[in-house]
């Protein structure tokens, strides 16, 4: 059996952890590895060692909970700052942005008593229909490494332990319980794994959260290949692995694999865990090393002391604080991605406008409260409807309609959503409503989308289509007034190949957070420009997508293998011709930007040397804005089958109008490489490599080739 032993920090350190483990009774260290209550480990009080305290995650602190069951705490001061969701963070392109996220969030966990916050969520998105989604990043792992490094610094900056979640292969809710998931070497190391990699290396993350499903026939949480070779021994993980809640399959198995903390099992006793009486047990008769126990403890201890919980001057935080909301504000002024905007139609100018109608139940749906384990008892949380009302108050009317009626058909025996479908005659009353509201209006502005019984913990959706029939109804009200303005909210794409040639504008509001209907409002009359980015793919189509196209998606149920391999997301649609409704990176501005002067330091990038790449990027408009400049390596000649073009680098640029900035990105041979099956590491190959700069995968503005040689 292969345990990496821990390396503590610092002598002090060491000799702390050490004192304290030498001090311990069995029964002490057992308790400290298993639940105590729903959301925390026994300490040691007479070693003046806390209980230590997690918390759900990722994008707010979560209210409280009795000790012992599900059921809200009814307390009246645990209530949270509700940040944007996974994606939209995301959608920022901005690191500084993701560290300054982290801070609110470690502030506001501190603020509450909290010792780890069980974030950020950093799952691939492998197809659209992933039901947790929102609360992960990207489909792309160098996208979701720039955002969550900074993201968990962000959060430990606080004296909190930031909680990586879900390691590994979680891409799917549909039987999180039950499925195995099968996926070649490769494709683990290139796609699924870098974002877990970045996360422990650089923004070193104190602890992770094992995945519910198996992975090549072993369970997360005691997938010896994942918790001990990968993370401990490869990555040097010297932090705790958490098992996710009800998600420990064994004792000793588990045990000796790498997983340290058993939290959430469905046990009526919390000494029937797998972490307690059985494994006292199995140290007891020989079957487990007391040293495996001391190494599980020393994991804990080492957590707590990096987290100054033995420290009087640990940080005490603070929470739903003015500044935590503010940040809130400025991460989704960066979130929303505005899709299209014919004929500049957008900004509004509400000098000129006298009346707008406001369409649709997400206008005045507040969207902290749902999703499952990630829901927020938000302070507040600024509707659509609100956010326009305060942006105009009294000076153009607003005529708001419903227009469509949530009503969800879930099937909770197979943990399927279907699209819903409500009574005929009511649909047609609230459609006739809206229709009749846009007649008499002078721009439409619809909130349509999904909400959280789509976007939702443990199950997936079946179609990409828009639910509540909101197609018939866009339809209808662009056959009255043409100038209609489509805010999508969700975490997830949706098709909208029923409407987007007639609609003049199209805008990804995502779920933004508590300030989400101020941010809206502020984009749609110009106060904020828009500079989100798409942090994945939205296809035409559902059979479009590479999971659907290549046949296993979501699998049986059993067995799911992600047959198409690496080419997930934009790495299959530009490399098969598929033609995305937007791509990867798309997002629009009300500025223009002109990116010129491709320069390359070498046309020869010599192997383990770099080369520096710059460009040019030029606001030629008339207001300040934002871009994202995106470096994109495409390897021309290669012995095994690459994407057409792999996300290489990034960076926001924030330019006045007339302005210009150089961008510099380094290209190493690293960036150049890929997973070699044969000699298991990454490898770089000889030959032609072309660089591409673009502000989306697909929108390419200048090229240049070059060579790696010797
Ligand atoms: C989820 C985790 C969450 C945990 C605790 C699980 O069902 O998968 O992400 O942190 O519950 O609420």
């Amino acid at each position: 059996m292969k345990m990496t032993q821990i390396n503590a920090q610092t002598s002090d350190e060491t000799k702390f952890i050490n004192n304290l483990i030498n001090q311990m009774t069995l029964d002490e260290k057992i308790s400290m590895i298993h639940a105590n209550s729903k959301f925390t480990s026994a300490g040691v009080e007479r070693l003046n060692i806390p209980e230590w305290k997690l918390s759900d995650g990722p994008h707010g602190v979560r209210e409280e909970i009795n000790r012992d069951d599900w059921d809200p705490a009814g307390l009246d001061n645990d209530f949270a700052t509700y940040l944007p969701v996974g994606t939209a963070l995301a959608a920022t392109w901005n690191p500084d942005l993701a560290l300054e996220f982290g801070q609110v969030l470690g502030r506001e966990a501190r603020g509450r008593g909290k010792d780890v916050i069980l974030g950020p969520g950093i799952n691939i998105h492998r197809t659209p229909l992933c039901g947790r989604n929102f609360e992960y990043m990207s489909e792309d792992p160098l996208l979701i490494s720039k955002l969550a490094v900074p993201y968990i610094q962000g959060v430990q900056s606080q004296d909190v332990a930031a909680c990586v979640k879900h390691f590994a292969l979680n891409n799917q809710e549909y039987e999180r319980f039950r499925v195995n998931v099968e996926v070649d070497e490769r494709t683990l190391r290139e796609i699924y794994l870098p974002g877990f990699e970045a996360a422990f290396i650089e923004g070193k993350s104190l602890t992770v959260m094992s995945a519910y499903n198996k992975f090549r026939g072993d369970w997360c949480s005691e997938n010896e290949y994942l918790l001990t070779d990968i993370l401990k021994n490869e990555w040097g993980f010297e932090g705790v692995v958490i098992s996710d809640w009800d998600g420990t399959h064994s004792t000793v198995k588990a045990a000796k694999a790498g997983l340290d903390l058993e939290m959430g099992t469905n046990k009526s006793s919390y000494n029937d865990y797998y972490f307690a009486d059985a494994l006292k047990e199995a140290v007891e008769n020989g079957e487990v090393a007391e040293e495996i126990i001391n190494d599980k403890v020393r994991r804990i201890l080492t957590v707590m002391y990096r987290t100054n919980v033995f420290n009087k001057d640990r940080s005490t935080g603070e929470f739903v604080s003015d500044r935590n909301f503010e940040s809130a504000r400025k991460i989704a002024e960066e979130a929303v991605v505005l899709l299209k905007n014919e004929n500049s139609i957008l900004p509004l100018n509400k000098t000129q406008i006298k009346s707008i109608a406001v369409i649709g139940e997400n206008a005045d749906r507040k969207h902290a409260y749902g999703g499952g384990s990630s829901a927020i008892k938000a302070k507040y949380e600024i509707t659509p409807l609100e956010g326009l009302k305060n942006k105009l108050g009294g000076s153009v009317n607003i005529n708001y309609a419903q227009g469509y009626k949530s009503t969800t058909l879930f099937n909770w025996s197979d943990g399927r959503i279907d699209t819903g479908k409500s009574d005929a005659d009511y649909v047609k009353r609230l459609r006739d409503e809206a229709v009749e509201t846009a007649k008499n209006s002078d721009y439409v502005i619809m909130f349509m989308g999904l909400n959280h019984d789509f976007d939702m913990e443990s199950v997936d959706r079946t179609e990409m289509t828009l639910p509540y029939e909101q197609d018939a109804l866009i339809k209808g009200i662009l056959e009255v007034n043409k100038n209609v303005i489509v805010v999508l909210i969700s975490g997830q794409p949706v098709e909208m190949n029923e409407w987007i040639n007639n609609t003049p504008a199209v805008i990804q509001g995502w779920y933004s957070g508590s300030e989400a209907g101020n941010v809206f409002a502020d984009i749609l009359f110009g106060d904020v420009n828009p500079s989100g980015k798409l942090p994945f793919t939205f296809p035409k189509k559902l059979e479009d997508t590479p999971a659907f196209k290549f046949g296993d998606i979501p699998g049986d149920g059993l067995e799911v293998e992600y047959k198409e391999g690496v080419f997930v997301g934009y790495r299959y649609y530009d490399s098969f011709n598929v033609e995305p409704l937007f791509p990867f990176g798309h997002g629009l501005s009300y500025t223009e930007f002109e990116i010129s002067d491709l320069k390359l330091s070498n046309d020869k990038l010599q192997i383990d040397e770099e080369i520096v790449l710059e460009v040019n990027v030029k606001n030629t408009g008339k207001s300040a804005g934002k871009e994202v400049v995106q470096l994109y390596i495409n390897d021309v000649e290669s012995s095994v089958e690459r994407p057409n073009k792999e996300l290489k680098g990034f960076e926001k640029v924030s330019l006045a109008p007339g302005e210009s900035k150089k961008v510099e990105f380094r290209i190493n041979t690293k960036q150049l490489s890929f997973y070699d099956i044969e000699t298991r590491k990454f490898k770089a190959e000889h030959g032609k490599f072309t660089a591409l700069i673009g502000t989306s995968s697909k929108d390419i503005k200048q090229k240049k080739e070059f060579i790696l040689t010797d």
